[in-house]
């Protein structure tokens, strides 16, 4: 079947989501720790690093996500990109936003949370936001990075979780 006989039309949701769905991603558990409040952490998957010099990334949330205004008022975050046997966390703070003890974290730099089994992270300072539609895009300078080499990424394709084939 060619593109032309799939073509969609993008205001559609259902078409939206099957043709971006097709674009296989990591997972990420995007944590922060605004002052007087508990530490949380929320999966996304629409983050990506932007400038090598100097060093930003970006994730993208819901305008109408409950966690939003914890993370404008925290001026930081952490991009804790999943290892493939955590997709259990991923489906939990997809849920629930609550970075109880029983996930053990660290601080690095910029205050946020750091899950210390994460595969890879980014720490990262808050350094601006924008309207984009119906998200909000989380714009931030990365002051921190660190990976693990022993672990395969989590991966998240067509709406599922995958790994990467052996
Ligand atoms: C694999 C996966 C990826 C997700 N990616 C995003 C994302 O990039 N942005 C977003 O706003 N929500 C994303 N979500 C949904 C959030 O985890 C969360 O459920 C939603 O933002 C509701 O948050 P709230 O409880 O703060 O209202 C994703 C969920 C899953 C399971």
């Amino acid at each position: 079947m060619s593109f032309i006989e799939t073509r969609r039309n993008p205001d559609d949701p259902a078409a939206f989501k099957a043709t971006f769905g097709r674009f296989a991603t990591g997972v990420s558990i995007v944590t922060c720790h605004p002052e007087g409040e508990g530490p949380m952490g929320v999966t996304i998957n629409s983050m990506t690093s932007v400038s090598l010099d100097p060093a930003l990334a970006l994730f993208c949330l819901d305008e109408g996500a409950k966690s939003l205004p914890h993370f404008l008022r925290a001026g930081h975050f952490a991009l804790n990109i999943l290892a493939e046997d955590q997709a259990d966390l991923s489906n939990r703070f997809a849920g629930n936003h609550a970075l109880g003890d029983d996930v053990p974290t660290e601080t690095w730099d910029s205050g946020a949370p750091v899950l210390r089994s994460a595969l890879s992270v980014a720490d990262c300072v808050l350094l601006d936001t924008y309207g984009g539609g119906d998200h909000v895009i989380l714009l931030g300078r990365v002051v921190r990075v660190g990976y693990r080499e022993d672990a395969a990424p989590l991966l998240y394709y067509g709406g599922g979780y995958g790994k990467l084939a052996p």
